[in-house]
């Protein structure tokens, strides 16, 4: 159990000079936001729980009530400008200095004020972080907020990334903590227009010497050497062919190179994230998940197969508890009878089959939007971050992922009563239609990966909006190309028509060509098939760029359409499929000034 902060103690610990209001409160937003509201010089406000914490750069901070510093102050700025930029480097230099007096343990100051310690594993974990924030109005003053991990054990902490004294070996109190930093603080204000004790700093700052990737934005970054703290206090890297300065408000990121990184470190980070995705380490045999979820003893082998993962040995130790949960879910509806055990296995196929998909889709998103390189690499750091990033999502969004489950499948179970006719019949009736990027092969030959992933998800995202919103479905899109269906034949034709105008709208996607038929067709595992499916991609694949050719059954409904205009084209051949009597469509110009009017 931590100790409770003491808050008489700590008031009788510092001095009223030259700390003229000192505030001690259970909780509050962010101790920095109080300050910079009312930015008297000397004071101090220290809280239990900060329910906003803040961080540099708009991120936030979090600490569990009871178990960490927040304290945040106000002091006065060095008369010289050109010093402020040394200020955070400084009160980190300070804290420094009081973790160290107080608990004996050596932290290093990662550029511009992170307070790291290194671990059992020769790895830097955060400690600490300091905020500092110049105050609105009057003479020029500075909040400095600090916030120190104390008491935190591994599962309070926010990160991987992150520990704490007490993980460290410290049993130190808040108390005395909060009172040395008080201190330094006072000794070094009084010296800090003073570049003498930079020095101090250097020398305890891990980032100088080390190889690192400056993350300028989003996407941009510049690696090199860090070789010195300038008269600023910038960052100054060497790129080996010059010497760049970077101000701590011009940086999001300041990491190790990925060379940096050793193999160990990587496997080791690979399995913690495990752990943290499925809650508890690999604990279990194959056999022992079986026992446990009461199951007969091949299920657990073939569910995985099933699912797509690989295939575990009797000897490997490789499941948990949630493998455990897993087998005893789809046990129980194979047990009241409401599948079949081969039904069961086929349902984890197609549950493992589209969630891999989708998780690698979301891993893709998050890291195109986290990459700053042009041709889309991916060093060790950014992985981690990536990793670290969709780890902090994942929990959001699982809530997510099983409303959009439960909603497809209420759509699904409506389509098929729909679809339900008296009469049985092979197959439902649909309108098919395939759009296919012009040119989409020669693209890929001169385009940047960056510049193609791009278009690829341009091009999704568009179909997507464009079917959900005529009430169609997309059943897949395979990099230039995509399949949907509609119920009606009218549906169809607006989707073709729609998609047209869409992509001719989106910079830099190619012209699509598009192939629209009517009928049965085969619905299984998510995909159609059938002649009608057949006869809509050949009618694709003959259509000029710009152009949608459709079949004689959606040609004569068209006809109804009031905005379609419909050319025969005659009897064309389809390799495969036979002479199709084929029309070209379009959307009447007509009725684009109509809606204007
Ligand atoms: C960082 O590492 O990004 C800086 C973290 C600073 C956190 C402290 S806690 C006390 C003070 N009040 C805040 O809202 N933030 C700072």
């Amino acid at each position: 159990m931590a100790p409770v902060l003491e808050a008489d103690r700590l008031r009788a610990l510092i001095p009223s000079e030259p700390w003229n209001r000192v505030d001690i409160v259970d909780e509050v937003g962010s101790t920095n936001a109080v300050l910079m509201a009312d930015p008297q010089p000397w004071r101090v406000l220290v809280a239990d729980h900060q329910t906003s914490g803040r961080g540099r750069l708009e991120r936030s901070w979090q600490a569990p009530a009871g178990l960490g510093i927040s304290m945040s102050v106000t002091l006065p700025l060095p008369q010289e400008p050109v010093r402020w930029g040394w200020v955070p480097l400084l009160v980190g230099l300070a804290t420094r200095r009081a973790i160290a007096r107080i608990t004996g343990l050596s932290a290093g100051l990662k550029w511009p004020n992170d307070l790291l310690l290194t671990i059992g594993d020769g790895q830097q974990r955060k400690v600490g972080g300091i905020l500092c924030e110049v105050a609105p109005g009057g003479d020029p003053t500075v909040v400095a907020g600090i916030g120190l991990n104390v008491w935190q054990t591994n599962d309070q902490l926010p990160t991987e990334a992150a520990t704490s004294l007490s993980l460290n070996g410290s049993t130190a109190d808040r108390e005395d903590i909060v009172a040395a930093v008080l201190e330094e603080l006072v000794a070094i204000e009084g010296v800090w227009g003073d570049p003498v004790r930079d020095d101090d700093y250097r020398a305890a700052c891990v980032t100088l010497g080390q190889r690192v990737k400056v993350q300028v934005s989003h996407d941009r970054s510049s690696g090199g050497r860090a070789v010195d703290i300038d008269e600023h206090g910038r960052l100054v890297v060497d790129d080996g062919e010059q010497r760049v300065p970077h101000s701590v408000g011009d940086i999001i990121h300041v990491r190790p190179d990925a060379a940096s990184i050793r193999p160990q470190d990587r496997s080791a980070f690979v399995d913690r994230m495990e752990q943290r995705l499925m809650g508890s380490p690999r604990t279990l045999r194959r056999a022992d998940v079986a026992e446990l979820a009461g199951s007969r003893p091949g299920l657990p082998q073939e569910l995985w197969r099933a699912m797509g993962f690989a295939n575990a040995r009797d000897e490997d130790i490789v499941f948990n508890r949630r493998d455990v949960e897993a087998v005893r879910g789809i046990e129980r509806i194979i047990d009241r009878g409401l599948v079949d055990a081969e039904t069961a296995v086929r349902l984890a196929r197609a549950v493992g089959r589209s969630t891999d998909r989708m998780e690698m889709w979301m891993l893709q998103l998050v890291s195109d939007m986290m990459t700053a390189e042009q041709d889309l690499e991916v060093d060790t750091t950014t992985a981690f971050d990536v990793a670290e990033r969709l780890i902090a999502i994942a929990d959001e969004m699982t809530p997510l992922i099983d409303y959009v489950s439960r909603r497809n499948l209420a759509n699904a179970i409506s389509r098929m009563v729909a679809d339900a006719e008296p009469e049985s019949h092979v197959g439902v009736v649909r309108t098919v239609g395939f759009a296919d990027l012009v040119s989409f092969t020669s693209l890929v030959r001169t385009t940047s990966e960056r510049d193609l992933a791009e278009l690829v998800t341009s091009f999704e995202t568009t179909v997507s909006d464009v079917v959900a919103q005529a009430g169609g479905a997309v059943v897949k899109t395979v990099g230039d190309e995509v399949l949907f269906t509609h119920r009606s034949i009218a549906g169809g034709i607006r989707i073709a028509f729609d998609l047209l105008e869409a992509v001719a709208r989106t910079p830099k996607l190619p012209r699509l060509r598009i192939g629209v038929a009517t009928g049965r067709v085969l619905a299984r595992q998510g995909d159609v098939y059938g002649h009608t499916v057949n006869r809509a991609s050949r009618l694709t694949s003959t259509a000029a760029p710009g152009e949608i050719l459709v079949d004689g059954d959606v040609a004569r409904e068209a006809l109804t359409v009031p905005d379609a205009d419909v050319f025969d084209v005659g009897l064309v051949h389809l390799p495969g499929v036979g002479d199709v009597q084929a029309s070209a469509i379009s959307r009447s110009p007509r009725s684009d000034s109509q809606e204007d009017a």
